[in-house]
């Protein structure tokens, strides 16, 4: 079983570890070993892929530039992964299509780019999931400078990513099948709190409450899963004592 797995970043690294656990040969693609999604022709490199995981990203609050990434990021993996008969495996965030949370950008662009993925893909799998125990870190290094950090205000329900690459190896090496699948950890909290427990002394966090009928809707818990939502992996208490 031979698995591409596009984005080299804290999930890309995550789901290649539990591929290799299930028994595949796994080729990881980002700028970092010379692929651009956005440039680079994908067709030749997904040559006898069985599967090929999307996990790019780009961290942009603007609808147009997460839009524009994303999609094109979709399009070039979605034609080549339908040329090399390829399963295409795409992570994506629950709650992202609301029509509530369109104001922020980046779901915007994630909204888009799952549309797209619908579309081109002949044999697809959007693996969604909440936030990550790790967007506590993620937060601090995108919204911190020096003692301060500013902290959205937003009421979630996350979970470890290693849990949600277990999912995507399953669906990527072909023992799970569905067209959608959506995950969260067991417990909700906000993401204050979350930046406090990974970071109890540093640094200072300032609420950053931002305006407007988006930003009210995420801290009041649009971004809660509800429906039909597996619950995987550990309490975020238990997670933190392993990490
Ligand atoms: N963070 C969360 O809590 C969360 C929750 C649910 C879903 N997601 C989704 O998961 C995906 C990955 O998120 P992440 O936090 O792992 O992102 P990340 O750490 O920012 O990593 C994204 C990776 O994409 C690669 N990349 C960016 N532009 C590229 C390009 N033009 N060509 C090839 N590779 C490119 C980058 O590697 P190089 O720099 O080497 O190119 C980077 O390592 C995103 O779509 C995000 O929306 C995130």
């Amino acid at each position: 079983m031979k698995v591409i797995v596009i984005g080299g970043g804290r999930s890309g690294k995550a789901i290649r570890e539990a591929l290799v656990e299930r028994g595949a040969t796994v080729k990881l693609l980002s700028r970092s070993t010379g692929f651009d999604v956005l440039l680079d022709d994908a067709a030749a490199l997904f040559v006898g892929a069985d599967a090929v995981v999307e996990a790019t990203g780009r961290f942009t609050t603007s609808r147009k530039r997460a839009t524009e990434f994303f999609t094109k990021s979709t399009r070039a993996i979605s034609e080549a992964a339908r040329l090399a008969g390829a399963k295409h495996v795409l992570l994506s965030i629950v709650n992202c299509e609301l029509p509530e949370v369109q104001g922020y950008g980046y779901f915007a662009g994630k909204a888009a780019q799952e549309h797209l993925a619908h579309e081109l893909s002949a044999d697809l799998t959007t693996v969604r999931s909440t936030q990550w125990f790790e967007f506590a870190q993620q937060t601090l290094e995108r919204m911190g400078a020096g003692p301060v950090a500013l902290v959205p205000r937003m009421l979630i329900q996350p979970v470890a990513l290693s849990a949600v690459a277990q999912v995507i190896a399953d669906v990527a090496v072909g023992q799970r099948h569905s067209d959608m699948i959506n995950l969260a950890g067991p417990e909700s909290m906000t993401l204050s709190e979350m930046v406090r427990r990974v970071r109890p002394t540093k640094p200072l966090r300032l609420p950053l409450a931002l305006p407007g009928a988006t930003w009210r809707a995420i801290s009041d818990g649009a971004l809660l899963p509800t429906g039909n939502v597996e619950t995987v992996g550990p309490a975020f208490v238990e997670w933190l004592h392993k990490a």
